[in-house]
């Protein structure tokens, strides 16, 4: 099993990793508009990432993930491939998900984008996404049980009619992608692993409009809900800490804290 706890150097390199990813989704906003292509999207994060930050994308090459980033429109529900052809266009809800890999520390975050006027329900699934991640943030502490996670964002999402997604976690994440522990985003009783300072892991919730049915395309990637409902995900990169939890993909133009004091 790989160690599950940080040491000092490798959160002083997983805030640098952190920043970089974060900086991704606030420089992005200025490129989100009608008739850009996802493949320009992907485009502008690729040059980002790798000329200015110096900096790698994980997503590129990743068991064949053939671009930079992920591009997700309404009722896909995550991975979607940029694509020259796929234009964006008013109304879209737009999830952007971006890893890097920075001195060889990954970090991993998302978050939705609107594209011109929005309407009511798509705005609402957005806010209610972003907020049963910020409820699951203030519960993170070291001795708190890691299914506290998924219980508090299926509790929310659920009290809102909406639908969790059930086929796709969170998860550690450091010098690899993919880490334990698993995160999961609804309430599993059997799942007793508790929080200690110093682990790194993504919350990340998919919430659907009208069920919580996924499939994958052909295309062996692309993620949509079944019933064409809307979907939607935001995500952190979050260190956990002596008090609380520090989000180490905290992006300036968050309404919430950088860091957590959760007593
Ligand atoms: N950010 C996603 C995750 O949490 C993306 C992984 S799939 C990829 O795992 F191929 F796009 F990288
Ligand atoms: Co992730």
């Amino acid at each position: 099993m790989k160690k599950i706890l940080k040491n000092k150097y490798d959160i002083q390199q997983m805030r640098l990793s952190g920043k970089i990813t974060a900086d991704v989704l606030t420089m992005i906003k200025n490129h989100i508009y009608p008739d850009i292509s996802t493949q320009d999207i992907n485009n502008i994060c690729h040059h980002y990432i790798t000329k200015i930050k110096k900096a790698v994308p994980a997503c590129l090459g990743y068991k064949s993930f053939p671009k930079s980033i992920c591009i997700s429109i309404n009722d896909i529900v995550c991975h979607g491939i940029p694509d020259k052809n796929i234009l964006l266009k008013k109304g879209d809800i737009v999830n952007i998900d971006v890893a890097v890999i920075k001195n060889n520390y990954y970090t991993d975050a998302s978050k939705m984008f609107f594209v011109g006027k929005v309407n009511t329900k798509k705005k609402l699934l957005c806010k209610i996404t972003r907020k049963s991640l910020y409820q699951a943030l203030k519960c993170i502490k070291p001795g708190i049980k890691i299914n506290n996670i998924g219980k508090k964002i299926q509790k929310y999402v659920e009290s809102q009619k909406l639908h969790v997604v059930k086929e796709y976690c969170g998860h550690g994440i450091g010098n690899n992608f993919h880490e334990p522990p698993h995160i999961l985003h609804y309430y599993n009783k059997y799942d007793c692993l508790k929080m200690q300072a110093g682990m790194i892991f993504t919350v990340e919730p998919m919430v659907n409009t009208r069920s919580q049915y996924v499939e994958c395309m052909k295309d062996g990637w692309t993620v949509k809900t079944r019933d064409g409902g809307c979907s939607a995900q935001y995500e952190h990169t979050v260190l956990v800490n002596q008090k609380g939890c520090e989000l180490l993909t905290h992006q300036k133009n968050e309404k919430i804290p950088k860091i957590f004091i959760n007593n």
